[in-house]
């Protein structure tokens, strides 16, 4: 029998980065997320009768290098003991290139290997899983606004506002379709043991987090679009005051930062964030969406852009 899970990638407005625990693949802060709707990466998870090592298929090509993620993760679902697996990954949008194809990589991979097992367990636990092999994977796991609680021995993760709650649009510009060049794993690390900016991005992010939570209970757009941009910029602070240092942004990357601020000072409500890579997500009100994606659009250096609404968590696909 072969299981498939569908996971959509989130996009984070108040950041993950750096690592309490790296055995468990702890987070050091909380962090507050979006689903997204359009962009999707399926899974299909098959355990062998037979032993053998694991294969790994993704976008139709054998995928060496990111076997022994996934490789790992199955351990973590089904045990060190478990049969090989075949597994397949299919994503409708450019994979390792800051757009969070981990995420829902290995929510969908916990979800499906947690089928084909016959398992009974729930979002919550499936999210620990998930982020024990990547931190943000957690959040995939859960629909609409999600936030995730770091604590010293596990994390709790849940939606705090549902899609149809508070309808936001995000907008991605893609500046790049090159993967990145330092994975974020290692630039967490490189962060944590090097900027001298780290450990106040620790002190501060509670406070960044309830200004978030309560932008989002009051569907308060401006709250929150000011302590995103002010928190995405200070993680970015953190990887440029790394040594070496680790910039992901690209000449377009800047110049979708500029848009973004003209459309501001039209007064339409959209903010923009950046993750691991050049990418730039503008989220925004659905009123202002079709301005925000046409002004990305004619951006200089922007290769194009996609455009999601938020969307559920990762679960199952019914197959034949
Ligand atoms: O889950 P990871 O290890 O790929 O780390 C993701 C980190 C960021 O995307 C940059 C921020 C976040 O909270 O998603």
């Amino acid at each position: 029998m072969t299981s498939v899970a569908q996971a959509q990638p989130n996009i984070a407005l108040i950041k993950y980065w750096g690592k309490r625990d790296h055995v468990n693949n702890l987070p050091a802060v909380s962090s507050l997320s979006v689903t997204l709707e359009s962009l999707w990466t399926r899974m299909s998870v098959e355990f062998r009768e037979s032993g053998g090592p694991d294969t790994l298929q993704v976008n139709e090509a054998d995928a060496p290098a990111m076997l022994k993620r996934v490789s790992h993760c199955l351990d973590l679902v089904a045990g060190k003991q478990r049969p090989g697996a075949d597994v397949i990954s299919e994503s409708n949008f450019p994979i390792g290139a800051g757009l969070a194809s981990s995420a829902s990589a290995f929510a969908a991979l916990v979800v499906a290997a947690e089928r084909e097992l016959g398992g009974v367990r729930g979002p919550l636990d499936l999210a620990r899983l998930a982020g024990g092999s990547s931190g943000s994977a957690a959040r995939s796991l859960f629909g609409g606004i999600v936030e995730l609680t770091a604590g010293d021995k596990e994390i709790n993760v849940e939606t705090v506002c549902e899609c149809a709650d508070w309808p936001l649009e995000v907008i991605v510009a893609i500046t790049a379709k090159d993967p990145k060049p330092v994975s974020s794993g290692e630039a967490m690390v490189r962060g944590e043991n090097t900027s001298p900016f780290y450990s106040s991005w620790l002190l501060k992010q509670d406070d960044d987090l309830r200004t978030a939570r309560r932008g989002v209970v009051d569907r308060d757009f401006a709250k929150l679009a000011a302590v995103a941009e002010h928190n995405c910029l200070k993680m970015h602070s953190v990887m440029w005051t790394s040594k070496p240092p680790i910039v992901y942004w690209n000449s377009a990357t800047l110049s979708c930062l500029e848009t973004v601020r003209a459309l501001q000072s039209d007064g339409l409500p959209v903010f923009f964030t950046m993750d691991a890579g050049p990418q730039v997500k503008a989220v925004c009100l659905p009123e202002a969406a079709a301005a925000v994606a046409s002004a990305l659009e004619n951006t200089p250096g922007v290769m194009g852009t996609m455009q999601s609404s938020l969307g559920p968590g990762a679960r199952p696909v019914e197959t034949e």
